[in-house]
């Protein structure tokens, strides 16, 4: 018995040695190396505009998604972080990459909130965060449990997005600075985008060896569509007007609320997303 195990274990040694024929690293689908180490959304490139500076488009797909019951940014990717991953983990569905933090304007909340309001559902902002489900579980994938909060969105159509890409630890100030660069960038070439809401992707824990990914993509304006209008992510909640959750999903509280648009968002509002362990 012994020597089984230890042939076992030797046997797993040599294995995990470099040996001269190593096994060939699979290419990324997408030239993005992350995505070769575990699964990522299906990306189309639109358009590079240099300075790590892109278009892109994501081809449809099934995310799972849980807004953050907080209006506090510090604390928002915690509270919600280990429920998405235990629906995962309980369903034997496999992880992918990246996590994405969805910050939006809350346009959803006037109709019940006071003007002053600090506490959730009456946020400025709503934090979700947002994993991919890979393509082989997109069928299958069993509803959340209405306690866990989180909820599956299915993207039917496929969403473009202006992005840049950083590197390091995905923190305020290097988002920040990244924010502003795209945007003035976008700004100056007189293209239109969604100044309300942003996602933030992370590629890699903070264990995995550098240089790590990070992207930050700003939906691409759409034109100002009404109740009915389709613009991809099926929400669950579609048909109710009192969400609080519309996310990177909704135009339609546009009209509703606030009399108008907001100015551009202070992008200081950022969580750290660095503490999660994936
Ligand atoms: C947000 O949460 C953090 C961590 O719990 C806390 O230190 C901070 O004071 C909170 N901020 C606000 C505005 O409540
Ligand atoms: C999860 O990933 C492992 C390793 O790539 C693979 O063998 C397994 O079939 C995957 N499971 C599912 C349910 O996709
Ligand atoms: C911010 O970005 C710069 C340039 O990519 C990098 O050198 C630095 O380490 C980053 N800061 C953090 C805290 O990750
Ligand atoms: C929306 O809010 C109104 C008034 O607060 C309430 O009467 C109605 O039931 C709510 N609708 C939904 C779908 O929650």
């Amino acid at each position: 018995m012994l020597a089984v195990c230890l042939l076992t274990f030797i046997t797993a040694l040599t294995t995990a040695a470099p040996t001269s024929t190593p096994n060939p690293t699979p290419e990324p689908p997408n030239g993005i190396r992350q995505c070769a180490r575990s699964e990522c959304p299906v990306y189309t490139e639109l358009a590079d505009y240099g300075l790590d500076m892109w278009k892109r488009r994501i081809e449809p797909g099934v995310w799972a998604r849980k807004v953050a019951p907080t209006c506090n940014r510090t604390t928002a990717i915690g509270l919600v972080y280990m429920d998405i991953h235990y629906y995962f983990r309980d369903n034997g569905i496999n992880r992918t990459t990246p996590i994405m933090m969805e910050v939006s304007e809350n346009k959803a909340a006037p109709s019940f909130c006071p003007d002053q309001s600090e506490s959730f559902p009456c946020c400025d902002e709503i934090y979700a965060l947002l994993f991919y489900i890979p393509a082989v579980s997109q069928a299958t994938a069993p509803p959340p449990s209405k306690d866990s909060g989180v909820e599956l969105v299915h993207m039917e159509d496929p969403r473009e997005f202006y992005g840049i890409t950083l590197g390091g630890r995905p923190v305020n100030e290097n988002v920040t600075a990244n924010y502003n660069q795209l945007s003035k960038y976008l700004d100056e070439q007189g293209i239109r985008f969604d100044d309300d809401a942003f996602l933030v992707a992370s590629y890699d824990a903070p264990w995995r060896p550098q240089p790590h990914r990070n992207e930050i993509l700003i939906p691409i304006k759409k034109p100002c569509r009404r109740h009915d209008g389709n613009d991809g992510i099926a929400n669950p909640k579609d048909g109710q007007e009192n969400e609080t959750d519309q996310g990177l999903d909704g135009v339609r509280g546009r009209e509703a609320g606030h009399g108008g648009r907001r100015q551009r968002r202070n992008v200081d509002y950022l969580p750290n997303i660095d503490l999660i362990p994936f």
